[in-house]
């Protein structure tokens, strides 16, 4: 079975057209209203922006949108989101802080008692098919008894990159304006999913499964969405996948997910789903506006139901910031990165006025989910410049001049240009 998330979804596009859906506790003739809210909100897209609103369970602490500092050489805050400064990896390592971690929230980060917290594994992909009120229950220390497994693996939000629809491309897009720093890298650490999924009585038959966030329901266009949540199909599942509880040696912090997220390698940040509490196990497709209506395409070229969004496209970023002063006449060595959903980058080339040339690959990182390189460059006298950096896969896949426009603005894959002053 192909893990591709494009695979996935068009198969279950095809059974939930055909009337196969069976959302929990939400009938058809509801999906498909959900599915008309959705359509209206899509129309309207170019109007206005989509926005959260998070309504505060009684006697429940909502928590504060995002709990860690937010100094602005680090990150910049963007409604409930924010991004990292792409400042902030100069003189870094592989991996991006955890202080500078960029956050992406639909509403809030909830604060959670590890104590009480329980992931709760339940339904029909299950023996004895437990339900949500009698699941199958793991503990946090139950959790960290289990086998433990260490990986490297790159999240990043499928709209990252939107802000340049417009500013370059003359291309109006709704929702949050990212720059380029809704991604990072980090090191994850927690137990397979799958090694919990068969500890809980994982059927032979089971066909998805479903994590759901415990952060508030997600309201928008005037419709409650319900809980974040999104299935995988259960081959991913069982593949890849980490219920993580540490991220690059400390206790997941409170907005990545504390106590226990899911990790997706490879696959869009929507379904790394943070602050997991029920796990839906399925013998029957599993679906979920966060498949069905959002991180899809929709526009030009796409069919009225839009097509998904598979893994995220060819980026690269300087690690300088936007508009950055540098001094005239003096050799710099230009940093940046690289990354690619589809795998390793193969090579990466920079422009700063003169034609593209070739950067040097951090040898290293080589195979990793994203690549450090360099460049050298003299601005000969002062004025303004851009900066140009392009990288290719190994499948071959690169960025081109102009990203291709959508209506919800996802998956920008442009060649971003980036000023800067001689002085
Ligand atoms: N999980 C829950 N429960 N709620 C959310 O809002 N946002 C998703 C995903 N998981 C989200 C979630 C999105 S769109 C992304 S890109 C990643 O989390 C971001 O993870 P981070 O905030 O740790 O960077």
């Amino acid at each position: 079975m192909s893990h591709a998330e494009a695979d996935h979804d068009t198969r279950r596009s095809r059974q939930w057209l055909a009337g196969e859906a069976r959302g929990t506790g939400v009938d058809r003739d509801r999906l498909l209203e959900l599915g008309a809210a959705m359509a209206a909100l899509t129309a309207a897209a170019d109007e206005r922006e989509l926005v959260a609103v998070a309504p505060a369970p009684v006697g429940v602490d909502p928590g504060t949108p995002i709990a860690k500092p937010l100094p602005p050489e680090l990150l910049r805050p963007l409604d409930t989101n924010a991004e990292m400064r792409w400042t902030a990896l100069a003189g870094q390592g592989y991996v991006v802080p955890n202080d500078r971690f960029f956050v992406r929230n639909h509403t809030v980060t909830p604060r959670l008692d590890a104590d009480t917290w329980r992931l709760r594994l339940f339904g029909t992909g299950l023996r004895g098919a437990p339900t949500r009120d009698a699941a199958v229950e793991f503990s946090l220390d139950e959790l960290r008894r289990l086998p433990a497994e260490e990986s490297t693996a790159l999240l990043e939000c499928a709209g990252n990159g939107r802000r340049y629809f417009a500013e370059q491309q003359d291309d109006p897009a709704p929702g949050v304006a990212w720059g380029l720093g809704g991604v990072g890298v980090a090191r994850w650490r927690g137990v397979r999913l799958g090694t919990v999924l068969r500890l809980a009585g994982l059927r032979d038959d089971a066909v998805d499964v479903m994590p759901e966030g415990l952060d508030p329901d997600y309201v928008t266009g005037g419709v409650n969405l319900g809980r974040v949540r999104r299935p995988l199909p259960i081959a991913k599942a069982l593949d890849d996948v980490l219920l993580a509880y540490e991220m690059n040696g400390e206790p997941l912090p409170a907005d990545h997910g504390f106590p226990v997220r899911v990790v997706v390698p490879g696959w869009i940040g929507i379904s790394s789903i943070k602050w997991v509490g029920p796990v839906e196990v399925s013998t029957t497709p599993l679906f979920s506006p966060w498949n069905t209506r959002f991180y899809r395409m929709f526009g030009a070229g796409h069919p009225a139901e839009g097509t998904v969004l598979g893994a995220q496209p060819v980026k690269s970023a300087f690690e300088l910031a936007w508009d950055a002063r540098v001094p005239a006449g003096a050799e710099l060595l230009l940093r940046g990165r690289s990354w690619s959903g589809n795998g390793p980058i193969d090579r990466v080339e920079v422009d700063t006025g003169d034609g593209w040339r070739p950067a040097d690959l951090v040898a290293a990182d080589r195979g990793g989910p994203w690549q450090r390189w360099t460049a050298r460059w003299r601005p000969s006298a002062p004025g303004r410049y851009t900066l140009r950096a392009r990288a290719t896969d190994t499948t071959g896949a690169t960025q081109p001049d102009r990203a291709a426009p959508n209506t919800l603005a996802y998956l920008f894959d442009g060649v971003v240009h980036h000023p800067v002053t001689a002085l």
